[in-house]
């Protein structure tokens, strides 16, 4: 039998009343939780727990190829961690937020804004949420991400964050990391409706990035050219002031892939094959299919290089390297068409 990797074993530091900082542990688990909290099917039979069915062997044959690959990132990650991180860091329970849980399957998914995370908090609270849904479709998305609906691992006591991470398959579903945010930007900014970000935000990039605007623009905001968007996020001003918003912070950040190990990388690339994989894993491939986006508008390479054609390459260059550790964590490369 494979020993899982840890999930990272968190230990109390410190606890001074409310006031509770995590200090990350980084030995590897030497030993596996086999039969610690057997969850049951909706059979009622125990069955492996989706970190077992990962790591223990014996999977169907046409699983194989898909359990390869999976592998192959997972190594990939951890080799770029140990290239690129130096220190051990400090994990506080903020750190989670992005994890959410699902207690009835043993799942931890980070989420990551414009990687299908709408349809995966949908799935999560068909899982977590006892019949009250049972197809993902009949969930609105803006109840998909009320907060509130689902769980996050933040929320949890420090033995009970612990045991989660080690017992729990965990996954995260990544994207080409200019992809995600051209599609950020098309999302929040040229849609009309989207108002709260263009008074949030809009607003000051146009202050700040444009040559005498318009005091209409300047009111609403509403009209973000992607190169102003991009002069925003490499701004140094921008991440001195607050944090990134999360649709366009890096998934390094939001979901710290080099202290909590991920088993499970999944890519906006291959989304349908690598989510049947975790539902697969989760034991529920015939219960829930993944909802496919027929969507014809979505940002594919294409459409992210007509964007990046109008940005010099200085701020190419410098975006690139806001997002470097997004490419090197999940094997994705300079795109061609900023090497010309
Ligand atoms: C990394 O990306 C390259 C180029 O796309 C690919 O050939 C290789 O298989 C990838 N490696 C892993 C471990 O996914």
């Amino acid at each position: 039998m494979r020993i899982p990797r840890g999930g990272g074993r968190l230990l109390l530091a410190t606890c001074l009343g409310s006031l509770f900082v995590l200090l990350l542990y980084f030995q590897s688990v030497t030993k596996a939780e086999p039969e610690g909290n057997p969850s049951l099917s909706r059979t009622g039979k125990s069955r492996r727990s989706p970190l077992q069915a990962l790591y223990n062997g014996d999977q169907q044959m046409d699983m194989l190829a898909a359990q390869r690959s999976l592998q192959g990132r997972r190594e990939l990650l951890e080799q770029a961690c140990l290239g690129h991180t130096r220190k051990r860091r400090v994990l506080s329970p903020e750190d989670l937020k992005h994890l959410i849980v699902d207690d009835k399957h043993s799942l931890i998914y980070c989420y990551v804004p414009k990687v299908a995370c709408t349809n995966w908090k949908r799935i999560l609270m068909v899982l977590t949420n006892g019949g009250r849904y049972s197809d993902p479709l009949d969930i609105p998305a803006n109840e998909a991400h009320v907060t509130g609906n689902l769980r996050t691992l933040s929320e949890f006591t420090v033995p009970e964050i612990n045991h989660r991470l080690r017992s729990y398959l965990k996954f995260i579903f990544v994207r080409d990391p200019f992809e995600r945010l051209v599609s950020a930007y098309r999302n929040k900014f040229t849609r009309s409706y989207n108002t709260a970000f263009h008074k949030r935000y809009g607003t000051k990039i146009i202050r700040r990035h444009r040559k005498d605007p318009e005091p209409e623009a300047l009111q609403k905001g509403d009209d973000v050219a992607f190169h102003e968007f991009v002069q925003y996020l490499v701004d140094p001003r921008t991440q001195r002031e607050e944090p990134f918003n999360e649709h366009w912070e890096r998934v390094h950040t939001l979901c710290h892939p080099c202290l909590i190990h991920y088993d499970v990388v999944g890519k906006y690339e291959t989304l349908e094959p690598d989510a049947q994989a975790v539902l697969r894993l989760a034991g529920v491939e015939n219960l829930l299919h993944f909802p496919t986006s027929g969507k014809s508008t979505r940002t594919d390479g294409n459409m992210a290089a007509r964007f990046f054609k109008h940005i010099s390459p200085l701020y190419q260059k410098k975006l690139f390297n806001l997002y470097r550790m997004d490419f090197l964590l999940f094997n994705y490369s300079m795109p061609d068409y900023l090497r010309s």
